[in-house]
């Protein structure tokens, strides 16, 4: 068994299990980094970190067409219902739930969460992944927590970590959230989406070499690398 991961640019993630295909914050249209048309983009299922426009990206649109189980923290699922999404699951944080690919578990993450249109997307969160493969924590948008130690203790195979700076942990931050999560493999992710996020990758993935033992793995945007 393995999955093959894609990074669409930004947050954006697809995951490709044998049976199913999961995307992570579908934020394709407006995204700079993306390359991949939305009309390609099959789900489903869809994840969502938080309400952020950079992150609900092409929710509305992807889960209508696709009728891809959106699975979101509560508030996020409630605004999309509104929105004409009838097919939706509500977590919160902290709270596991067993889906046909495997199980989430919404962590805390440091952020803020407003959707599009101003409503309440409650709070932030971050996707721990239960998956055939083992265990992946997507950290959505935050700061560095010292409360990664708790994810960490999970035994975490794959982690997804911000370092674009200004909205979110940036390089020196994300290399000791690499040492609180104790990932075998580290994959950077929010950063040179915009000038504001601007960030060197392989600068990055140099200190976690030196500094940790979880082994970078820097994707192209539109790349992929297969977990097996
Ligand atoms: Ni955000
Ligand atoms: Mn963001």
């Amino acid at each position: 068994m393995s999955t093959k991961i894609t990074w669409h640019g930004h947050s954006a993630f697809t995951l490709e299990t044998a049976k199913h295909k999961i995307v992570i914050d579908p934020f394709f249209t407006d995204n700079p980094a993306n390359t991949t048309p939305i009309e390609n983009i099959e789900a489903d299922f869809i994840l969502l970190t938080h309400g952020h426009g950079d992150h609900v990206g092409d929710v509305v649109s992807l889960a209508k067409r696709t009728n891809a189980l959106v699975i979101s923290i509560a508030e996020i699922a409630m605004w999309l219902g509104q929105h004409g999404v009838k097919n939706t699951h509500g977590q919160n944080i902290g709270g596991s739930y067993k889906h046909p690919f495997g199980e989430v578990k919404l962590t805390i993450a440091h952020h803020s969460s407003a959707l599009p249109d101003g409503s309440n997307g409650g709070d932030p969160a971050g996707l721990l992944l239960t998956l055939d493969e083992g265990k992946l924590y997507h950290a959505g948008d935050t700061g560095l927590f010292l409360d990664m130690q708790l994810i960490g203790e999970e035994g975490i195979d794959v982690a997804i970590l911000p370092i674009g700076d200004n909205y979110t942990m940036g390089i020196k931050d994300a290399v000791r959230a690499v040492k609180f999560v104790q990932p075998k493999i580290a994959i950077p992710t929010h950063y040179n989406t915009w000038p504001v996020i601007q960030a060197d990758p392989e600068q990055w993935a140099a200190l976690v070499k030196q500094e940790t033992k979880a082994k970078p793995v820097v994707i192209p945007p539109g790349g992929s690398w297969v977990w097996e």
